[in-house]
């Protein structure tokens, strides 16, 4: 079988895919760039198609269903990228590679770690030789309450790797896990979770719902120097409010992997660029403000797992089999 596979980059993923072309006894077609209706034709002959996180509306994808392709994978867990609805009344079938939550909860723990001890601070003075200690005196997490918004699968990983520390543990989700309650971590109220958390961390998906579920008011009843991680969705806070907080002195420090008006941004070198998100460049420049760019899930293990598994669920389609990445 033969599958197309785009935005292939040669720095980490080249490398895995001929091996698992080898291994699974595949044929693949490697393209180094997003999928246009210029490059589409690298996929005449094959069955699949293989993707990141470029848009397919449904006029790119009927320029694919045209060519023959039937099924469509994304190396990612989120999918809103692709006209689901379109692709299936194409019928084309829609299928992604989730990778395990460890990568992005270690990540999390490593950002709150960063925000209570000044880390982004202490590296710039130290880069520059300046080895005071004057505005540099941190927190320890044993002294702290920490919410955790969201507990699915990220949410409730980062929840234990937090257990060691000796923090104080509180959650919310719409839907409360048996596991974290088990553990002896207390679900509270929004409300709760706003008046009582040192540090929240979010975790959930970006809806309708809680677009901006950190703004102004919500702000506004947290505790004086609260922290916030964000390694979910940058919609979930609303910038300004956030650069309001923390220029007001209300919100101590925040570490962010994820921004609004990311997309387009993120993954491309801009560093001679006059950027358009003045609130990146805002965020960016706070002390207590550290920004990366959307970084949080790419470990070895995740970029192997998305490898395989897209093309493992390649195989199972071609093969007529059950296929546990199909998006249903
Ligand atoms: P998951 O689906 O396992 O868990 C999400 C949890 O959020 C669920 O328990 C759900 O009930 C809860 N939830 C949904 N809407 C809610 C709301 N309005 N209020 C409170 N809780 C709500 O998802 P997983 O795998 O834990 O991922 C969480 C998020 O992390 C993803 O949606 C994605 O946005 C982000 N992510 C970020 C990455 C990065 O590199 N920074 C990589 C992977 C995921």
């Amino acid at each position: 079988m033969r599958v197309t596979v785009y935005n292939c980059r040669e720095f980490d993923e080249k490398e895995l895919f001929l091996k698992y072309e080898e291994e699974l006894g595949m044929e693949l077609v490697l393209c180094p760039d997003a999928p246009d209706t210029e490059n589409a034709r690298l996929a005449q002959g094959s069955e699949c198609i293989n993707i990141i996180t470029s848009k397919m509306p449904r006029s790119l994808l009927q320029v694919f269903a045209g060519l023959g392709v039937k099924y469509v994978t994304t190396r990612t867990i989120g999918y809103d990228h692709i006209d689901v609805a379109a692709a299936r009344e194409l019928g084309l079938t829609v299928a992604n590679a989730p990778y395990g939550p460890c990568g992005v909860a270690d990540y999390t723990v490593m950002l709150i770690l960063m925000t209570i001890r000044r880390m982004k601070r202490i590296v710039e003075r130290t880069n520059i030789q300046d080895y005071t200690l004057m505005g540099l005196q941190g927190r320890e997490l044993k002294d702290l309450t920490v919410g955790v918004i969201g507990t699915g699968r990220i949410g409730r990983t980062v929840l234990k790797n937090l257990s060691g520390f000796g923090c104080e543990l509180i959650a919310y989700d719409l839907y409360e896990s048996g596991e974290v309650k088990d553990s002896g971590i207390s679900y509270v109220s929004l409300d709760e979770m706003w008046r009582r958390a040192d540090v929240i961390s979010l975790h959930t998906p970006l809806t309708e719902d809680n677009f901006h579920m950190i703004n102004e008011e919500t702000i506004a009843r947290m505790k004086d120097g609260v922290m916030i991680v964000n390694t979910a969705r940058g919609g979930l806070i609303d910038t300004g409010a956030l650069i309001g907080g923390i220029e007001s002195g209300k919100i101590g420090g925040a570490g962010l992997d994820v921004v609004e008006n990311e997309f387009g941004l993120y993954y491309y070198d801009h560093k001679s660029d006059i950027l358009n998100n003045r609130e990146l460049s805002i965020l960016r420049g706070f002390p207590n403000v550290t920004v990366s760019h959307h970084m949080a899930f790419y470990t070895d293990d995740c970029v192997e797992t998305v490898v395989r598994d897209s093309l493992l669920g390649c195989k199972c389609f071609s093969e007529g089999k059950e296929n546990p990445w199909e998006v249903k």
